[in-house]
């Protein structure tokens, strides 16, 4: 039986390439896919949900759930390496929902539909997350298992000299989610960083005569070219399509069980992921945080994985 998977994505690039690999995997049912603000705004994080979902009009449609603004708004515009909305590119056409249901919503009743059976795969801020439990406390002890992509052991941020940006968009959520019941597993860029996609990638991915082909290689260009700009690398990373290979492949990652917390204040260290590590922590541990992986089969897989969906996605149709 497929397990079920929700996905909580701010579609970003790394975030629509991990959605393809969702919808087209064999082994998982994609039961909803929400979006949260961070990348891109809450409002644009929707449209981009609908328009990739639009654009590839999967065999089972997953329900979507809108976003919002996190309760203290989004300390910055964009992410990082990105200076542009890529998804731009694809000129996505967006049917606009009848009656949009908002992300926790969403999350609660699929939780609750399948109690122990879904597993929740958040690549963003925290904030939908943090409002579904906030919305059923019960809800954190129902969730299978929660991968949360972002965060760091050892390795510096990337939107602060301290802090990973999902972390950072939104502490006061990361913090709530760190400190729930929830069976979390979480992905730092320390691993996520060892994951690149090279030209030599990009010249090799499926044919723009097929759907997937096409949507790749029109919003790549645009982040390659930013990373070449405002990092000076020649690659882009794609830190959830990792988290979302460990949620799929968990022989290809190990864990260590730890005690985490997320800083909410201070001027230096807002958002950083702080761990107890003295010989006689304090902190209870909480928290299964990926320190090894398999980083050739990891790619392996990624790479074959969009093979597979651009089999399945099919041609692009006649414009
Ligand atoms: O720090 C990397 C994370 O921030 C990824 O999830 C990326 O999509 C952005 O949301
Ligand atoms: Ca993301």
């Amino acid at each position: 039986m497929p397990r079920k998977i929700i996905l909580d994505v701010d579609p970003g690039v790394d975030d629509a390439i991990a959605l393809i690999l969702a919808l087209y995997h064999p082994g998982i049912e994609v039961v909803a896919v929400t979006s949260v603000g961070g990348n891109v705004p809450p409002n644009v994080a929707s449209r981009n949900v609908s328009g990739i979902l639009g654009f590839l009009d999967p065999p089972r449609w997953p329900r979507v759930g809108v976003s919002s603004l996190p309760d203290d708004g989004l300390p910055v515009q964009g992410r990082y390496g990105l200076s542009v909305d890529c998804l731009e590119a694809a000129q996505l056409k967006v049917a606009e929902l009848r009656s949009p249901h908002p992300a926790e919503k969403v999350i609660c009743e699929e939780v609750r539909t399948a109690p122990g059976q879904v597993t929740i795969v958040a690549l963003g801020p925290l904030t939908n997350i943090a409002r579904a439990f906030r919305r059923d406390p019960e809800l954190p002890t129902l969730v299978a298992k929660l991968f949360i992509s972002g965060g760091t052991v050892a390795a510096g941020g990337n939107v602060t000299a301290a802090a990973e940006f999902n972390m950072y968009c939104d502490p006061k959520a990361a913090r709530e989610v760190f400190r729930s019941s929830s069976t979390k597993f979480l992905v730092p860029l320390d691993v996520t960083n060892r994951v690149m996609l090279t030209f030599d990638h990009l010249v090799n991915l499926p044919s723009e005569a097929t759907r997937v082909g096409w949507f790749l290689r029109t919003i790549l260009p645009p982040a390659f070219l930013s990373y070449r700009q405002r990092l000076g690398i020649e690659g882009i990373h794609i830190h959830d399509c990792v988290t979302l290979m460990a949620a799929l492949h968990p022989e290809l990652f190990e864990y260590e069980e730890m005690a985490g917390d997320v800083e909410t204040g201070g001027e230096l260290c807002r958002g950083a992921t702080v761990f107890d590590r003295r010989r006689v922590p304090a902190w209870q541990r909480n928290i299964a945080v990926a320190r090894k992986m398999d980083t050739s089969r990891v790619v392996d897989g990624l790479l074959a994985s969009l093979e597979r969906a651009a089999w399945e996605a099919g041609p692009m149709l006649p414009q």
